[in-house]
């Protein structure tokens, strides 16, 4: 049986445990005493740590799990779009609403609304959202009539909010809100006895799933405890899977990988062994690494402006960097 968790079907007995370090039993702990209190919860932690599975996780295990869960990017959605999106429209309430259209949070009823990447909600739309967090009513925009929901509110960052807060992009009142409950997700790198055990679940879930039988040598295993994993559980997620359909674990070398930062692996590759096809794929995955190189270069890294720039969803970027193995530069001090 698969099911279908953010765009990776997983087999069932795959479904991600949350388990594996010290770590990640106090969040499951965490997770299953406040799962049924209604409280909003702020998720926190660098992206690919596993915010949307916890996410999921307490939905699951509250009394709410047979009602819908939504998830809504905030950086995926116009800012102009944000509020109806959210909210909903009445008819007629702006240029082309030619009918009333439910918001999010109203299909979100008796379930749970997942808010992510809430750093990147206009400062505009702030004041709404806590009003919403505190009553659970809102105007659909352009209408006057008050909507009621019943939903639990889960919201999620991998930015410093508190420095939005310092510039002023962030509402004080709605960051306290927000944070009451508050569970943060360490990077990969800080619960490396988890890796092991992830890249033998990888290996096993994508190895049935492209009918091979990879195994892994231990000076793989080795680098892989090594690696500083900065796009954590999603890279390892993706070099797993790059290992099985490629069927070799050069693809895995983090010095390679640091070097491949500069010396595209098209340019490596001896044309002559290739075919046309080849050539051509491998030309176009090297174009588009150079274009998302740049449009993060000239966005200083904003993911959420250069998802903009390039036309594609916020997740897609993500997905791309790490497979590109990009980095954003070290932090000036
Ligand atoms: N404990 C886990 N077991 C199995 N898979 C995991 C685990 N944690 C994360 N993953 C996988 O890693 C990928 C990234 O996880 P997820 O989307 O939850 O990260 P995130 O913190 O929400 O990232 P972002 O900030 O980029 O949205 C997903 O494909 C997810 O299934
Ligand atoms: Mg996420």
């Amino acid at each position: 049986m698969t099911e279908q968790i953010f765009g990776t079907p997983y087999l069932t007995d795959f479904a991600p445990r949350l388990e594996g370090s010290p770590a990640m039993r106090e969040i499951k702990r965490t997770v299953e005493s406040i799962a049924d209190t209604d409280a909003t919860i702020l998720l926190r932690g660098e992206s690919g740590v596993g915010k949307d599975l916890v996410a999921r996780a307490i939905h699951a295990a509250s009394q709410r799990h047979q009602g819908p869960f939504i998830k809504v990017n905030c950086a995926a959605i116009p800012h102009g779009l944000l509020e109806s999106e959210l909210f909903g429209h009445e008819k007629g309430a702006f240029t082309g609403a030619h009918r009333r259209r439910f918001g999010q949070f109203e299909y979100a009823n008796n379930g749970t609304i997942y808010l992510d990447e809430i750093a990147e909600l206009p400062l505009t739309l702030q004041p709404k959202l806590l009003h919403v967090l505190q009553d659970f009513t809102f105007a659909r925009v352009g209408g006057h009539a008050m909507v009621s929901v019943d939903a639990r509110v889960i919201a999620a960052t991998n930015r410093d909010l508190e420095s939005a807060l310092a510039r002023g992009d962030f509402r004080e009142d709605l960051y306290y809100r927000l944070n009451a409950v508050e569970i943060l997700i360490p990077p990969l790198r800080q619960r490396k006895e988890e890796i092991p055990l992830l890249a033998a679940r990888f290996l096993e879930l994508f190895n049935r799933q492209y009918g091979r039988d990879r195994k892994l040598s231990q000076e793989t295993s080795q680098r892989l405890l090594e690696h500083h994993w900065p796009g954590n559980v999603r890279e390892l997620e993706n070099v797993m899977r790059r290992m099985v359909v490629l069927s070799t674990e050069q693809v895995f070398d983090s010095r390679v990988a640091d070097r491949s930062n500069h010396a595209p692996p098209a340019a490596r590759t001896p044309i002559s062994t290739d075919g046309l096809r080849e050539v051509a794929r491998n030309g176009a995955r090297e174009a588009e690494r150079k274009a998302l190189a740049e449009v993060l270069e000239r966005s200083n890294w904003n993911r959420a402006e250069a998802a903009r720039v390039l036309k594609v969803s916020y997740k897609t970027l993500l997905n791309k960097i790490a497979e590109c193995g990009l980095k954003p530069p070290p932090r000036q001090p």
